[in-house]
């Protein structure tokens, strides 16, 4: 029996297993659940023994622990492949809007309904059973893999950079490859050629110094709620460009060639319509719908808050009002230099009567990779073979700011071969997994290997 043949015939002690690892719930957002992050490292370190990795360590950091394992026996002349994933989940919340449990895994139809099933655990988990495969029949893997999993990349990894740069050695590979993206549909493989960077910030304004009457003082103090509206709606234009002098400088055109790929993407209006719930699209004019979620830059406020907001009315003209700002980068736009442009800005519309302060939540670069490499060539023919049909390539709006911390600092491109689907509403309520798609994964997996180790 070959591994995709092993694959095949283990696909429900598979599917059995990734409801074990989204029964944890390893939220790193939440510092009550520090154990269930320990748990689904020491979760995923047996897996991957068992999967024949001859070395696993559950190593330290100042955060959560980085699984790594190396199995490296395939001889000199073969690549090496860094696999990234993360075993950490977002918050379930609002829970009250799950159908299922979410971290209660339900198989209803096709899908798996969990916390983490698309995002990262199932597609984590996919190379981890790819190597079982390997394991089980060959006995060795016809690559060199090395693995890391981490726990905080839900959070903006803080610590991972720091580990990729103190442990350069270990971590030495010729590509790195990554499941954790989607591609277009149930039969539309794609692989993902860019993803977009992150910069987020907190902003407080303060006026006075405690909640006032807004009878007494209504009209002669500056609402510091009413003042941080204005100043959000200064940093963008009605149509959705960004004002911030700056903000646009470095942002990479798009090719010639990556517009005509983009236009293949298959987009229905009405079908976006529907999974999004909104009225009508929005957003620069000059930009198609795809592109303006792909490769071009946004800023969006994540959460406002300040004020009065229990039942009920309540005159009052509140000390403080905050709000979560980020923006979604592309290359080659620098999320230092585009925080400190923004906070310029605000600082210099900011009116005299009240104070700000501007906090760096986190931040991590967009990347491009290269798509004319060998490794590319094999992921372009392993979808091909399992999927029946070439993938497209395509730029992604989300962000994996490891895939540009592998360039920089181990000077390694990054395959994306990703297997979530665009409705597996990852962060959202009821964030499912296609099972198809994990065994097909598995199998893409296996013979992207076989193809890359002759
Ligand atoms: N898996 C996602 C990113 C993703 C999903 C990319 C789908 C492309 C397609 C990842 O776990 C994620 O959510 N990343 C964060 C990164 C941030 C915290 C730095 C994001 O994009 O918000
Ligand atoms: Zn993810």
């Amino acid at each position: 029996m070959n591994a995709s043949a092993y694959a095949r015939e283990n696909q429900q002690k598979f599917l059995g297993e990734l409801q074990e690892f989204l029964r944890i719930p390893s939220i790193s957002a939440q510092p009550a659940h520090q154990h269930d992050i320990e748990r689904a490292a020491a979760w995923l370190s047996a897996q991957l023994s068992t999967a024949g990795f001859p070395k696993v360590e559950v190593m330290a950091t100042d955060g959560p622990p980085i699984v790594y394992a190396e199995w490296l026996t395939a001889g000199a002349d073969k690549p090496t492949v860094l696999v990234y994933g993360h075993y950490d989940v977002q918050p379930p919340d609002p829970l009250d809007e799950w159908h299922t449990p979410p971290f209660e895994p339900s198989v209803i139809d096709d899908d798996l309904f969990a916390r983490g099933a698309s995002d990262d655990k199932g597609q984590a988990l996919i190379h981890v059973k790819a190597a079982e495969a390997f394991h089980a029949t060959a006995g060795a893997l016809p690559v060199n893999v090395k693995c890391i999993f981490e726990g905080e990349e839900e959070i903006g990894s803080p610590h991972l950079t720091p580990f990729i740069e103190t442990h350069r050695e270990l971590l030495a590979a010729d590509l790195g490859l990554i499941s954790d993206t989607h591609i277009l549909g149930k039969t539309i493989p794609a692989i993902i050629y860019a993803l977009r960077g992150l910069a987020y910030i907190e902003v407080t304004v303060t006026g006075p110094d405690h909640d006032l009457h807004s009878g007494l003082y209504g009209g002669a103090v500056n609402n510091p709620i009413n003042a941080l509206c204005r100043m959000i709606a200064q940093m963008q234009d009605e149509e959705g460009h960004i004002t911030i002098p700056g903000f646009y400088d470095k942002v990479r055109a798009l090719t010639p060639e990556e517009s005509v790929d983009l236009t293949k993407v298959p987009f229905e209006q009405k079908a976006w319509l529907e999974e999004t719930g909104v009225k009508a699209d929005w957003g620069e004019p000059d930009y198609t719908v795809v592109e303006r979620t792909t490769a071009r830059p946004t800023l969006d406020v994540n959460g406002i808050w300040g004020g009065y907001i229990e039942p009920g009315a309540k005159t009052v003209l509140p000390s403080q009002a905050s709000a979560k700002i980020s923006m979604r980068l592309v290359p080659d736009q620098d999320p230092v230099e585009i925080t400190r442009l923004v906070k310029d800005y605000l600082l210099s519309i900011a009116p005299p009567t009240v104070n700000i302060s501007v906090k760096d939540l986190h931040g991590g670069e967009g990347a491009i990779v290269r798509r004319d490499s060998p490794a590319m060539k094999a992921a372009f023919q392993a979808y091909t073979h399992v999927f029946g049909t070439e993938p497209i390539f395509i730029r992604e709006g989300g962000s994996i700011p490891v895939v540009a911390t592998f360039q920089k600092i181990l000077g390694i491109e990054t395959i994306l071969m990703g297997f979530g689907l665009p409705d597996d509403r990852l962060h959202s309520p009821n964030e499912k997994f296609h099972i198809p798609n994990f065994y097909k994964g598995i199998e893409t997996v296996v013979r992207f290997m076989e193809l890359l180790g002759t």
